[in-house]
């Protein structure tokens, strides 16, 4: 009897101190009001965002954004907003942050924040393998295919001028791919990334990649909204801590150097 009560009194002790502690939360994370940064990404970029049938989010920028969150002490919540609204997104402060295999660009760079860059990246032009396409000025009066307000169409604009007849632009780049596929375009330009990941998809036999001298060097970054600097610089120092611990260069090994 004694005994029992003894019990009932450690257990009471305890159930108090669990209560004063933050009912098991303790520590930093999941502390009552902890901001949780929002993310938003047009998830139909594989290998960079795209969803899978249950719509989880995965790819390499998901999991670069989580390890900088984990290296950077915040936490995240990605979600899938498309390529435009992400924008607006960040504009309207409906989302935080933006990571989308965005190119950091000087037209950019004056609407919104980029964080440090993470990725090299470059145009490429995805042709049927029996295509006799060998540059970008030989797609001259051929039907092209982009994502419309990416750096794929700039190049196209560069080429051809913005008011080319012949360029066909899409919300999202699997769209594009879909209307090659079907004969309804010459070529889609698009990153190197999602052109090599379209190949080993669709198969190498059915189409190839071609690289053109002109397409200029593009690195990729994270955008905030202009001025938000408190969470620009947890970001920062989130990735140069991953790429200084090796958990960059595990990913980039994990999506990008499979042979
Ligand atoms: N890198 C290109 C750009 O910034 C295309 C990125 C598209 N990303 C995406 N998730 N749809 O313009």
């Amino acid at each position: 009897m004694v005994l029992w009560k003894k019990a009932g009194f450690c257990l009471l002790l305890v159930s108090l101190v669990w209560v004063l502690s933050g009912c098991g939360q303790g520590g930093k994370e999941g502390e009552p009001g902890e901001q949780i940064v929002k993310v938003g990404t047009d998830a139909a970029y594989p290998p960079f965002e795209s969803q899978t049938g249950d719509q989880k989010l995965v790819g390499f920028d998901m999991e670069v954004m989580e390890a900088i969150a984990k290296a950077g002490g915040f936490k995240v919540q990605i979600q899938h907003t498309g390529w435009d609204p992400l924008f607006e997104g960040i504009n309207s402060q409906k989302v935080d942050a933006g990571i989308s295999a965005i190119t950091i660009t000087e037209d950019r760079k004056e609407q919104y924040d980029f964080s440090d860059p993470y990725f090299d990246a470059k145009q490429q032009i995805l042709l049927p393998s029996d295509s006799q396409v060998k540059t970008l000025k030989e797609l001259q009066g051929k039907k092209i295919g982009v994502q419309s307000a990416t750096t794929g169409e700039f190049v196209v604009h560069e080429a051809f001028g913005k008011t080319y007849p012949h360029l066909k632009g899409y919300d999202d780049t699997p769209t594009a791919i879909e209307d090659l596929k079907l004969g309804r375009l010459d070529a889609v330009v698009a990153d190197k990334g999602i052109v090599l990941e379209y190949i080993k998809r669709l198969g190498p036999d059915k189409f190839k990649a071609v690289e053109d001298p002109s397409f200029p060097p593009e690195q990729y970054g994270i955008i905030v909204k202009k001025g938000n600097k408190a969470l620009l610089d947890k970001i920062n120092a989130g990735l140069k801590k991953i790429k200084e611990d090796g958990t960059y260069d595990k990913l980039y090994k994990k999506y990008f150097q499979v042979q």
